[in-house]
């Protein structure tokens, strides 16, 4: 953490400098740095065409598309001709699921977790609505909201074709060992496939050595623009039909999933954020500020009185992410009353999270995301907010 500078890193966003916003929203979607603006902007200036002219605009739109799939290449430690861009991870693992949907039948298993966003579970019900396809779902420890490794290994037999699961829960902040379930997977033949959604914006992406056949994330939440980006192992998508009109390319093989007019813009965007992320080690020296600014909020919210975490009780196997649940209060009030003190910060009764709403439904939750941008003030302007709150 020595060297890292929070605040040289608060001066690349001007959102963060108007001196209004204290955000603790930023599993939700993260704040952007000026350079994404102005890449998108730019973008927008000069590249305002399609592909496939010999007018220099368009050549500027190929070469968007190109820097693009080198930055997730990048970013992902994948292949670039692997990458394939959507409007969001929901569409796009919406999309890859309906590819390989085209292969399965009555009776091939597919596993999810309790941890999944429903974006991580929903595309796999639908599969299983309209080939026959059985869905289970592996368990959690509910004291601690991690992963039930052992009775995910009891859910793998040989009819399993896909093990999907979240890295890292954008609820409660669960880090998941996403090798070693991958590994799991490839155990029994199945396909490894990850949300990395929550994950990428904490945690550095490495597909290769994860083992990922599937992984899919969503830039705006590491300071992107809102856009969808997964990867898939070459020889998985080779072997997909995609789902796509004729004249479009074959070629790179990500580019198969992509339908229609990408959002050139804010491709040009991705390729920013990724420069910054590397210029400012997000994943390294900024999550380790991250992680030691969590270790301060978590103290604080021990002295709480009234005051539930859901989750991991400390900062082992998770992400600065946190859930609060209230004796006696509704977390949407609590989240209006730190609004009213300029604290963005949002209450809800599930997160999207459906198999972890259980665990606090009543009355809802709070989520409070430290980001590698976040500084020690805000903490302790939160943990006071809470106190005023509760009082
Ligand atoms: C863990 C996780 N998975 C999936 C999603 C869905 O992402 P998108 O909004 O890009 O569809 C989210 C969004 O919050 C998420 O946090």
């Amino acid at each position: 953490m020595s060297g890292y500078d929070v605040a040289a890193v608060r001066a690349r966003f001007a959102a963060l400098q108007r001196g209004d916003l204290t955000f603790f929203d930023t599993p939700g979607g993260s704040q952007v740095p000026d350079s994404v603006r102005a890449a998108v902007a730019t973008a927008m200036r000069d590249a305002a065409a399609n592909l496939g002219g010999t007018f220099a605009t368009s050549e500027r739109v190929a070469q968007i598309v190109a820097d693009a799939r080198a930055a997730a290449g990048r970013f992902l430690n994948a292949d670039r001709g692997a990458v394939v861009f959507g409007q969001n991870m929901t569409s796009l693992n919406f999309a890859l699921s309906r590819a390989l949907a085209r292969d399965l039948k009555a009776g091939d298993e597919i596993v999810v977790t309790r941890l999944d966003h429903d974006a991580s579970v929903s595309p796999w019900l639908e599969v299983a609505h309209d080939t026959g396809a059985v869905v289970r779902t592996a368990g959690i420890d509910e004291a601690t909201g991690t992963l039930d490794l052992a009775d995910l290994e009891a859910q793998l037999n040989d009819r399993t074709r896909v093990v999907a699961f979240t890295w890292a829960a954008n609820s409660i902040g669960t880090l998941v060992d996403a090798a070693q379930v991958c590994a799991l997977a490839h155990s029994h033949g199945a396909l490894a496939w990850i949300d990395a959604t929550h994950a990428a914006a904490h945690v550095p992406v490495d597909v290769e050595a994860l083992g990922a056949d599937v992984l899919t994330c969503s830039p705006y939440k590491f300071c992107g623009p809102h856009l969808g980006l997964a990867y898939g192992r070459p020889e998985v998508l080779e072997a997909w039909r995609p789902y796509k009109v004729r004249p479009a390319p074959d070629a790179p093989v990500g580019s198969r999933f992509e339908t229609g007019t990408q959002p050139y813009e804010q491709l040009a965007g991705f390729t920013a954020a990724v420069d910054y992320w590397h210029e400012v080690d997000a994943a390294g020296a900024g999550h380790a500020h991250a992680m030691a600014l969590g270790q301060r909020l978590l103290d604080g919210l021990r002295e709480l009185d009234g005051a539930r975490l859901i989750g991991r009780p400390t900062m082992e196997g998770r992400v600065p992410t946190f859930l609060v649940a209230f004796e006696d209060r509704d977390a949407a009030t609590v989240a209006d009353a730190l609004v009213a003190r300029g604290i963005a910060a949002s209450a809800s009764d599930s997160f999207y999270c459906l198999g972890l709403k259980d665990l606090y439904a009543r009355r809802g939750a709070l989520r409070l995301g430290v980001f590698h941008y976040t500084t020690a003030d805000e903490i302790d302007a939160v943990l006071a907010g809470l106190t005023a709150a509760l009082a």
